[in-house]
């Protein structure tokens, strides 16, 4: 089988990203272009400004993966993008790019979920360690491509992948047969994200969006036993069950499985209780105004304006999201019987969460994958390796196909 050249185009949420992947497996190049700057001043995504800035974006960014990759228009195999789920508006950006690339070049066209996207930039990067790892044995004189290809069909299925992310906090088994994959949504949040929790937690102390990697930096500065939270109770009856026929929660062997659900509104709204009983109020406003007035605040700025109980409320608030998401995580391993679980989306970029997830899969027994950093967050990399199955399937698009903002893997 020759070499496939995808390219994938994202515009889901607040990026704007395009990239070239060679028969899924290797990054050849990948483009992302952020409108953090802009949704900045609001403290979250502007739906309206999101459409308008992928606008401006999609075709320099797309000019950009091309060129990087070394690729023209008419040498990639295939155009694959996001459908959903997403602003819908951000969404039909990429999808009337991509039907127009590839109405006009003759090309197939494959349509993706965001979420299936996120699971594959992990594989990605294990093929992308195996291609390194293998360069380096191919100089030591050491076995090469067949061994890469057996090692990465050693993977124990199924595996069990957390997707979290500033949108999304879903549980996944994930399986293959033969190249296609398949996914059983086994948890997902009642309420917030966890992505959404850290946006709106910084949001409300002042510190200014997204709010993750901010915290990320901030909670190794405080104490994480400070402040205790209680559990997560998830208590009112799951949106999930009214869904329509056809839908994972809908099938009848669906509804012997356990669920391992999640809720972070709670805590949300206990940083918010802990602020009011602890007239914090007064110096968060002058630290929202203080950062406002500084052009890309750096990690010392930050520390300037936060006090100790503001650090220890932070790294608390961490702790206990991380803590939560890892036990609830091996809990569903445990209940599955998986060996190898897969963590990835943009809070899969947290460094408390990775030793966390490592400590703990480990202790288990359990093999724990993350993708790199630049593939944790949102990039189109991850949206052409979910293609290439869907390529040699000829699991290809129609040309009417649309976008979905509340599309369910
Ligand atoms: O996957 P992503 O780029 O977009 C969505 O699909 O939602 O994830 C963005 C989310 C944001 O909520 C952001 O605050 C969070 O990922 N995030 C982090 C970190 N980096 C990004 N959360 C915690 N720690 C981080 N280091
Ligand atoms: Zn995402």
């Amino acid at each position: 089988m020759p070499a496939a050249y995808i390219l994938g185009i994202e515009s889901s949420c607040d990026e704007t990203a395009a990239a070239v992947v060679r028969s899924g497996e290797q990054v050849i190049s990948n483009v992302v272009a952020s409108q953090i700057a802009t949704h900045q001043p609001y403290g979250g995504v502007v739906p309206e400004l999101a459409s308008r800035e992928h606008l401006r974006a999609i075709v320099p960014v797309v000019r950009q993966a091309l060129a990087e990759a070394k690729h023209t228009y008419s040498s990639v195999d295939a155009i694959a993008v996001t459908q959903g789920p997403g602003l819908a508006g951000a969404l039909m950006v990429g999808i009337s790019y991509a039907k127009a690339l590839a109405f006009a070049l003759d090309k197939p066209l494959i349509a993706v979920n965001h979420l299936e996207g996120h699971i594959h930039a992990v594989l990605l990067d294990l093929r992308e360690n195996d291609l390194r790892q293998n360069d380096m044995r191919q100089n030591l004189d050491l076995p090469d491509k067949k061994e890469r290809q057996k090692r990465n069909h050693e993977l124990q299925f199924p595996v069990l992948a957390l997707v979290v992310s500033g949108g999304h906090t879903h549980l996944y088994l994930a399986e293959q047969k033969g190249e296609s994959w398949t996914y059983e949504n086994v948890g997902h949040t009642r309420d917030d994200a966890a992505g959404e929790a850290f946006d709106k937690v910084a949001k409300l102390l002042g510190l200014g969006y997204p709010g993750g990697p901010i915290i990320d930096r901030l909670a190794q500065h405080g104490d994480p036993r400070a402040v205790k939270f209680p559990p997560a109770q998830i208590k009112h009856r799951d949106r999930r069950l009214g869904a329509p026929a056809g839908t994972a929660s809908a099938l009848g062997s669906d509804a012997d499985r356990p669920r391992f659900d999640f809720s972070y509104s709670g805590i949300k709204t206990a940083v918010l209780r802990y602020v009011e009983t602890h007239h914090m109020q007064a110096a968060i406003e002058l630290r929202r105004k203080a950062l406002a007035n500084i052009h890309k605040p750096s990690l010392e700025d930050y520390l300037a304006h936060g006090d100790p109980q503001t650090l220890n409320l932070i790294a608390s608030f961490q702790h206990a999201i991380v803590e939560d998401l890892a036990a609830r995580t091996l809990a569903a391993a445990q209940a599955f019987d998986v060996a190898t679980l897969f963590v990835t989306g943009g809070v899969a970029a947290n460094s408390e969460l990775r030793r966390t997830f490592e400590r703990n899969a480990s202790s288990e027994g359990l093999a724990v994958y993350f993708p790199s950093l630049r593939l944790a967050t949102d990039n189109a990399a991850m949206i052409a390796a979910a293609a290439y199955p869907k390529f040699l399937a000829k699991d290809f698009a129609a040309m009417d196909f649309s976008a979905e903002a509340g599309m369910r893997l």
